[in-house]
């Protein structure tokens, strides 16, 4: 008989749509088949050291599952196994304050922990894994970046919320006849802006897999003014960097898992168009927080819901020290031990993130569908 009778959420890193979903396919499956308690921790791993949490039983997460964010907050800047104090004198320091949280949960009765988030999060998840906590995590991410899962929740509604923008943007752009760059994010891959740009009808799309050449844009903007088609979308991953150059830093944030925030790339190449093509007008739209936001689609609820039930089968199976994945249409698991690696010393996942493929399937495709990658 597993000695589990009380499990612990939380969620870290940047919000998306799914999130809900997940918590609320815990929930439902601990108490409903097994019986036991769930309490959430508020604000991620800094809710768990200060003991900020709150109870929840399915009245509590009814009708959220389908909403964006986290009903539990979340924060993506709270490694405990270096945790930032600051001393009345305004010293900063850095501290292991992972048996803090350790005695948190011994004193609210919490035996177990499904952890939610990115690499960042999921490395401390196997941190308090090798510390004896038995503990389950649930990758999430908007940006398909993951490499030890084939998709996760968020991702989805992202790109829907990418279309939408751009069959809005489309408007203006063949009202005006006009160029409209605009910037997704994706951090270091450009899932977001090849599958967003696509399905969004763009005529050209800047990943960081793809090194533009500026010349080039113009080159198929031209093109399309000689076929009468006198507006062009060009969809730029925030990661985007031109043939030999480097890729745009908003700012760098030292306490912080991912400390390098992008953004900007999309403002830099509409300069460039709008001095070699003097007489169009030009026009950026960066989508930041707009396209992580918002009611989550089914595939994002379904797959949550079951990352969910999933995470608490593993922890009632003693299977600890795991984290949920899908593969083809099933959903499987794998020891943390072998997809993060980040933690303090700030190196990615285990074998790098999950790259688009410049010569596979779906730029291919696009290539022959007309669409330039700037190359
Ligand atoms: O990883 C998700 C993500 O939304 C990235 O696409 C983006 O670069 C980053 O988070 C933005 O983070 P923040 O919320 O800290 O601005």
């Amino acid at each position: 008989m597993n000695s589990i009778k009380k499990i612990g959420i939380l969620t870290g890193g940047g919000d998306c749509s799914g999130l809900n979903a997940v918590i609320t396919g815990i929930t439902k499956t601990a108490i409903t088949t097994y019986g036991l308690e769930v309490v959430g921790y508020r604000r991620g791993y800094f809710g768990l050291y200060h003991n900020d949490h709150q109870v929840l039983d399915l009245k509590a997460i009814s009708g959220t599952m389908h909403e964006g964010g986290t009903m539990l907050k979340s924060s993506n800047k709270d490694n405990l196994f270096n945790f930032r104090m600051v001393d009345e004198n305004g010293q900063v320091t850095y501290k292991d304050v992972s048996d803090v949280a350790i005695e948190n949960m011994r004193k609210l009765g919490v035996d177990a922990l499904v952890v939610i988030g990115g690499d960042g999060t999921l490395t401390s998840a196997r941190d308090f894994a090798r510390k004896g906590v038995p503990v389950v995590g649930v990758p999430k991410t908007i940006d398909n970046d993951l490499p030890a899962t084939d998709m996760t929740f968020g991702y989805s509604t992202s790109l829907e919320n990418i279309v939408d923008a751009l069959d809005k943007i489309h408007t203006t752009a063949y009202s005006h006849d006009r160029v409209m760059v605009v910037e997704v994010m994706g951090r270091h891959t450009g899932w977001l802006a090849l599958e967003g740009g696509t399905g969004g009808s763009a005529d050209v799309i800047l990943i960081p897999e793809i090194p533009y050449d500026i010349h080039k844009i113009v080159q198929k903007i031209n093109e399309r003014k000689a076929m009468g088609k006198e507006f062009s979308i060009i969809v730029v991953s925030e990661g985007a960097k031109p043939v030999g150059g480097e890729i745009v830093v908003r700012e760098t944030v030292e306490d912080s898992a991912d400390k390098v925030r992008l953004g900007g790339v999309g403002d830099v190449v509409t300069r460039q168009i709008a001095k070699l093509l003097p007489e169009t007008e030009v026009r950026y739209t960066n989508l930041a927080y707009i396209q992580r936001g918002g009611i989550a689609t089914q595939f994002d609820r379904n797959i949550g819901l079951r990352f969910g039930y999933h995470a608490v089968e593993l922890l009632m199976r003693g299977d600890s020290g795991k984290m949920v994945r899908y593969e083809g249409r099933t959903i499987t698991s794998i020891d943390l031990e072998d997809v993060v690696g980040r933690g303090a010393t700030g190196e990615t996942s285990k074998g790098g993130a999950k790259h688009v493929d410049p010569k596979g399937q779906i730029v291919t495709a696009a290539k022959a569908l007309g669409i330039s990658f700037g190359d």
